[in-house]
């Protein structure tokens, strides 16, 4: 997933100490919330999980706080957040990454830690979620650290903050996607559970260069079957849905919707989703009325797409997903008794309050629990 709004924390640690307790919560002072009990940390078990990543501003006052049981701040810290979350019943979670070459000396590691639940504690949170994207080759040094790293960062933050959340982000399906090769029956034994970042399924394109759908049903399927297989309980499992789609140049378009696109290597892979760009869903539907195509679906992939001719008179497809197509995987996830389900990212959406962007608003949030 994209990585925003990392700069907040290093931003904080370069402050003067001196200026910390003008911060308020951000310094660790007194609990910025109304009603102080809103700054203790949850401690229910739950059931199940809606998972949200925020990555900043003030779209998280229009979220269906009815769902959400856990959101990953990935954004600048904001109390307000916080204590609003906390009424709300719902953790509120720190976003960790690390380079991986450091944190292969314990004693980094240790130090990187205890930084994550300081800063924890100071900003009255309920838990981390790790987003480490790196490259891991098998048996590395780095791969046997990784491990290590969420053990230890999970008996740390469930000593320091009881009831707190220690969660690990993974690729669509266990089989070295992106070169992450992890040790995933470990890591997912090591945590309280997977974040299963299911999309970007274009990473990697091995066969004909051609746009597809960001998180076709089926490959999304077989991503949980092969972790299931190797071991880890569904219950460990969290779905991750996209709240985004890619928006495709294409250097042909075919009568028959066969977009090629321009060859853009990554991680060895000579063809990749990097051809084509991130668009969050609000935006996506803004454009749909100027599309050539009109709302068209892949009965194979089962997801939407479209077309559209830009002022420069190049051929655009776009595919995404909406709530026809998140509701077929969210039944999967119940169905298979998966943890919950969550999404990238919960700002993707038109808050605004014109009648149609509402309604495709709330469709969204009811897709994730049919
Ligand atoms: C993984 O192994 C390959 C092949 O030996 C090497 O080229 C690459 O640099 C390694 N990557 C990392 C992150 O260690
Ligand atoms: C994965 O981690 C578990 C728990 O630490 C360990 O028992 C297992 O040997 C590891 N597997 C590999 C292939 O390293
Ligand atoms: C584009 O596709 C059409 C058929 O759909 C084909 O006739 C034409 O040769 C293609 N053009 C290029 C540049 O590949
Ligand atoms: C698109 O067209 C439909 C049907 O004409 C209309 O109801 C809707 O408001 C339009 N949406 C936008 C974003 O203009």
């Amino acid at each position: 997933m994209p990585t925003l709004g990392g700069g907040a924390r290093r931003w904080r640690l370069l402050l003067p100490l001196a200026l910390l307790p003008l911060l308020g919560g951000a310094g660790g002072g007194a609990c910025p919330c109304r009603d102080p009990r809103l700054c203790d940390p949850l401690t229910g078990a739950g059931g199940f999980e809606v998972f949200v990543f925020d990555v900043g501003k003030k779209a998280w006052k229009s979220y269906d706080w009815s769902k959400i049981t856990t959101v990953a701040a990935f954004g600048r810290y904001d109390p307000e957040l916080m204590c609003y979350a906390h009424s709300k019943g719902a953790r509120i979670v720190l976003k960790g990454d690390v380079s991986l070459k450091e944190i292969v000396d314990p004693a980094k590691r240790a130090a990187w830690i205890s930084q994550q639940v300081d800063l924890a504690k100071k900003q009255y949170m309920d838990g981390i979620n790790i987003d480490i994207e790196q490259e891991v080759n098998e048996t590395s040094p780095e791969y046997y650290a990784l491990t290590e790293l969420v053990r230890e960062t999970t008996d740390a933050f469930h000593r320091e903050i009881p009831g707190s959340q220690v969660t690990f982000d993974v690729a669509w399906s266990p089989a070295c996607i992106d070169n992450r090769c992890y040790n995933y029956t470990g890591i997912a034994d090591a945590c309280d559970f997977l974040f299963v970042m299911s999309y970007d399924e274009q990473s990697q394109i091995w066969t004909e260069c051609v746009a597809k759908a960001n998180a076709p049903y089926l490959q999304t399927l077989v991503g949980y079957e092969k972790y299931i297989t190797m071991g880890i309980d569904p219950k460990k499992l969290v779905m991750g849905v996209p709240w985004y789609g890619y928006d495709y140049v294409c250097l042909n378009l075919s009568k028959d919707h066969v977009c090629s696109l321009s060859k853009v290597p990554f991680r060895g892979a000579p063809c990749s989703d990097a051809a084509g760009h991130q668009v969050p869903y609000g935006a996506i539907m803004k454009k749909v009325n100027s599309s050539i195509s009109g709302i068209l679906w892949d009965e194979v992939q089962k997801s939407p797409f479209y077309e559209y001719k830009d002022s420069l008179g190049h051929f655009h497809q776009v595919w995404y997903d909406d709530p026809r197509s998140i509701s077929l995987k969210a039944a999967y996830a119940k169905n298979q008794g998966l943890r919950g389900i969550g999404m990238w990212n919960g700002n993707s959406l038109d808050y605004s309050r014109e009648s149609v962007a509402e309604q495709q608003t709330e469709a969204m949030w009811k897709a994730l629990t049919p």
